[in-house]
């Protein structure tokens, strides 16, 4: 038998309706906030996540899926959305005649080669924004309010929130310098792609799953205490807005990000329930004030956030929070005979066209059968169509419910559901 691939999963089921229906809360919100969907490649040129994601990342030195097409090109699969998305920016020269901010929501699949455990997978569903052309601290705080608010009409209750600062361009580059002042003399003691990151992106040291829990690490220096002005006040800003908003957070100066292209604001969400497992970030982002200038593009800001469906999936399904989804249909049509299948059909797609939603028996069940079917599918109404209901037209219907049998003509079905429908 063949197999899923490793790190897949199949959506079908109870899953897929509870899916369907966070995929329509999505929707509506993002229409709320006026972003507009967008759709990029599942494959792009291997280099845009070289250059976008960061070439010290875990995700492009290890995880991502790279492969040849036919004609010898470098592709890759993309293993998240904000490169895409800033190479569409800039490509359909989204800076010029588009209108700022530009304000890009977008959901799909991602694949990182991680090791599959709960919560990680191959082949993983992000929903993201990013919002470019303004550097207002207000951009930040809408984007964090985006997901937090997702997780509210849910009804998702544990949940943390977890910002920090990485300082503008200026203060980066401080911070940078500190934390090589840092670690020069612990260098033997750190594994072996810290060693790497040492020299090409200290900053990634901080979000080593390897070396995490060396006391080096908690004693390293704070971005907080590397900020100029600016870059203080535009997070102040955003503390401001975020409270204003009635979001709680926290200050967390370890939280760098395992992505090379932030500035100034990241944040991650977190799961706080207990036992919920290791896989806890639900979501993540930031601003990143250089990365449509490093793709190519003219100098311009950006903020943005992306968050997993399978993680969000799971915490929902943990907290058991109940979803208002369709459960049964409004009609199930029985032709007694295959002869009585032609109006039957022509019955069953009039009622779909009308919006309701209609079952059909196609497997020639006996009466008994039929009805059990009915109950087994939470049907309202069952249509009985024999020989005397097609040469007539008119049909037989029950409610299923009551019990109660009505006979109604063909013309006037619809009318007889809009009013009878419960
Ligand atoms: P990220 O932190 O790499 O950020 O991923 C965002 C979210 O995707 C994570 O918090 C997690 O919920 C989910 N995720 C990541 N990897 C996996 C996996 N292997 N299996 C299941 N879920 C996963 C980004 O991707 C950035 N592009 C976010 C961003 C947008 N920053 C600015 N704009």
């Amino acid at each position: 038998m063949i197999q899923k691939a490793k790190g897949t999963y199949d959506v079908f089921g109870e899953y897929g309706k509870r899916l369907l229906y966070v995929e329509e809360l999505i929707e509506g919100l993002m229409e709320k906030y006026n972003y507009e969907y967008f759709r990029t490649p599942v494959f792009e040129s291997s280099n845009l996540f070289h250059r976008g994601v960061g070439e010290t990342t875990d995700i492009v030195t290890k995880e991502t899926y790279d492969f040849k097409d036919r004609g010898n090109r470098d592709l890759t699969l993309r293993p998240e959305g904000t490169a895409g998305i800033v190479r569409s920016f800039i490509e359909n020269k989204m800076y010029g005649n588009h209108g700022i901010p530009v304000k890009a929501w977008y959901y799909g699949p991602m694949y990182r080669y991680e090791r599959p455990q709960s919560g990680r997978f191959r082949e993983f569903y992000q929903f993201g924004v990013e919002v470019f052309g303004t550097s207002d601290p207000m951009s930040d705080a809408e984007v964090i309010s985006i997901p937090v608010n997702l997780y509210k009409l849910l009804g998702l209750k544990g949940i943390k929130v977890n910002i920090n600062t990485l300082g503008d361009s200026e203060s980066r580059e401080l911070y940078r310098n500190a934390l090589i002042e840092y670690f020069k003399p612990h260098l033997d003691s750190l594994c072996e792609d810290c060693k790497e990151r040492f020299f090409k992106n200290p900053l990634r040291i901080l979000d080593c799953k390897v070396d995490h829990n060396l006391d080096i690490m908690k004693n390293a220096p704070k971005t907080i205490d590397y900020l100029n002005d600016i870059s203080k006040e535009h997070f102040e800003d955003v503390k401001k807005y975020l409270t204003s908003m009635g979001i709680d957070y926290e200050v967390n100066t370890n939280l760098v990000r395992g992505l090379d292209y932030y500035t100034h604001t990241v944040f991650e969400v977190e799961a706080s329930v207990e036992g919920f497992g290791s896989q806890n970030v639900l979501c993540g982002g930031g601003r990143y004030d250089n990365l449509v200038e490093n793709l190519d593009g003219p100098k311009t800001c950006g903020v943005g956030f992306a968050l997993g469906m399978e993680r969000l999936m799971t915490a929902l399904e943990y907290e058991n929070v109940d979803m208002p989804l369709i459960d049964g249909v409004d009609c199930y049509i029985i032709p007694m005979s295959n002869s009585e299948k032609d109006y039957a059909i022509h019955i069953c797609s009039d009622l779909r066209m009308n919006g309701y939603i209609t079952e059909i028996d196609y497997n020639n069940r006996n009466i008994k059968n039929n009805f059990k079917n009915a109950d087994k599918l939470n049907s309202k109404f069952v249509i009985i169509i024999g020989e005397e209901e097609k040469q007539k037209e008119i049909l037989t219907i029950k409610n299923n419910k009551t019990k109660e049998e009505y006979k109604v003509n063909h013309d006037e079905l619809i009318d007889f559901l809009d009013e009878n429908i419960f």
